[in-house]
């Protein structure tokens, strides 16, 4: 998709924080002094990762992925126009940082139904996402898909997490007894040189891989091959995915938190936090972009979720995510938001053009309860509940900002994940935190590993011995 400048400033992102200012929220709300005062802080943040902006060795490299990535973008789309051809199933096998970016792309970017589309009206393979060791899911993914004519990206950064490496054990297996070779069904989304997966490509006498930079952390990776190659096969049209990122990463350039929206909404939920505001509820008003919010979840999370700061003092930071949808969620999570604890930040994403309108025709004239729907659009319809409850919630003094969408394609929604990319680093900056790192994560695999009797965990598997449930408590 070529954009010209003038498409590219309609297709901008807009962040509307009317609603989380004093001026409509009264003691509730933020004043113009607050924010001032948080300037510099904000400023601070602005500087340090500018300054460390593609260092690796920070897990910074993220940041360059909408510029370095001319070569392998060009081999991405080779690759998949080939899968296209060969493949009528592309199986993701992946979790956390290497499957909610593909997950999201897909369903924002893809029919709502890809997979219920005949061949003729697809633009890739069925598209299968397995990012969980449920035994039922695998056991059902097999009953729907043939594994001879399904290609297989194995998507693991370290190549050593046990959910991503026993999948891999289960269809490598039913490879090789379907008489397939391994190379021919699998592609490998991994670090460059360490982790198994590329022991494994070895092994077989080299598999099609993508490489995983150093500096790119699995949450920060849906615009590296992570989430490229899965996009691509889609059809999805990646180079305007990573220009959409590259023009927000222009829009965040100023230090000043009024003129850059990344750093605009870190401030305004740091300040947030720091009110006891731990709950940050993400609520897109699309369909499409319902898996914004599980990536979101994952990003801001495990990036803010931290306890202890960078010169080692202890801290407990961090807002837990919560996933909303529009309209759905209006009808079961908005009382709580509209009249429980004042202990949370309302992100609303909303749409301004959505891909359909769906006209609502009249009927039931002599029913006026019904009949004043008739001759509006649904589009009409999600957009005003949008705005009603953006409403509510002022109106009951709670903080909630929108960002608005002109419409959800590649372009908006590179936008968006950027946005959100460097809003993480930014908050975790002004916490003076380590934004990339997950020990919590690690602790939980590496309990994994003990129980499964992984060789080197005994110590670790004798304490999770002892740790065992007590059956004096237990009902
Ligand atoms: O953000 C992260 O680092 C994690 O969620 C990882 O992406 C996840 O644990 C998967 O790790 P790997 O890619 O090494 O299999």
């Amino acid at each position: 998709m070529k954009l010209t400048e003038a498409r590219r400033k309609e297709l901008r992102l807009k962040v509307d924080y009317t609603n989380m200012t004093d001026k409509y929220l009264g003691d509730k709300g933020i004043s113009e002094k607050t924010l001032l005062a948080h300037r510099k802080l904000a400023r601070a943040a602005h500087a340090y990762v500018a300054e460390n902006r593609g260092k690796d060795e920070l897990f910074m490299g993220w940041t360059e992925l909408p510029y370095n990535q001319t070569e392998i973008v060009e081999d991405i789309l080779s690759t998949a126009k080939l899968v296209r051809k060969k493949f009528d199933y592309f199986v993701v096998l992946g979790i956390g940082g290497s499957a909610l970016g593909p997950i999201m792309a897909f369903n924002a970017l893809c029919h709502l139904h890809y997979n219920d589309l005949p061949k003729s009206k697809r633009r890739g393979p069925k598209f299968y996402v397995e990012d969980n060791v449920d035994p039922v899911r695998m056991k059902e993914l097999l009953d729907v898909i043939d594994v001879s004519k399904t290609c297989f990206n194995v998507i693991s950064k370290s190549g050593a997490t046990s959910e991503t490496m026993a999948q891999y054990l289960i269809i490598s297996d039913l490879l090789k007894k379907a008489g397939v070779n391994l190379r021919d069904n699998v592609i490998f989304t991994t670090d460059a040189s360490r982790g198994n997966l590329v022991k494994i490509s070895k092994e077989l006498g080299g598999v099609k891989s993508y490489v995983l930079g150093d500096g790119v952390g699995g949450r920060f990776s849906e615009l590296s091959p992570v989430g490229l190659l899965p996009a691509a096969v889609l059809g999805i049209d990646i180079k305007s995915l990573l220009k959409g990122a590259a023009y927000m990463d222009k829009l965040c350039k100023s230090s000043d938190p009024l003129k850059n929206p990344a750093l605009l909404c870190a401030t305004l939920q740091y300040i947030a936090m720091q009110d006891g505001k731990n709950i940050g509820v993400l609520m897109p008003y699309s369909d499409n972009l319902r898996y914004v919010s599980d990536w979101y979840a994952q990003l801001w999370a495990e990036s803010l979720g931290k306890n202890v700061t960078l010169d080692g003092t202890p801290c407990h930071v961090g807002q837990t995510p919560v996933k909303a949808l529009g309209v759905t969620d209006q009808h079961s999570q908005v009382q709580l938001y509209t009249e429980g604890p004042y202990d949370k930040v309302v992100t609303f994403l909303s749409v301004e053009k959505y891909r359909e309108e769906t006209p609502i025709p009249h009927g039931c004239e002599n029913i006026p309860d019904v009949s004043f729907l008739g001759g509006h659009t649904m589009e009409e319809l999600i957009q005003a509940e949008n705005r009603a409850t953006a409403y509510a919630l002022t109106k009951a003094g709670r903080l909630n900002y929108t960002i608005i969408l002109p419409e959800v394609n590649e372009f908006t929604l590179g936008q968006l994940l950027f946005l959100f990319e460097l809003q993480t680093a930014y908050a975790g900056a002004m916490f003076h935190i380590d934004t990339f790192n997950q020990p919590g994560v690690e602790a939980g695999k590496k309990a994994t590993f003990a129980l499964l009797g992984k060789p080197g965990y005994d110590l670790q598997k004798r304490d999770l011995d002892k740790a065992a449930s007590d059956p004096d408590y237990i009902l």
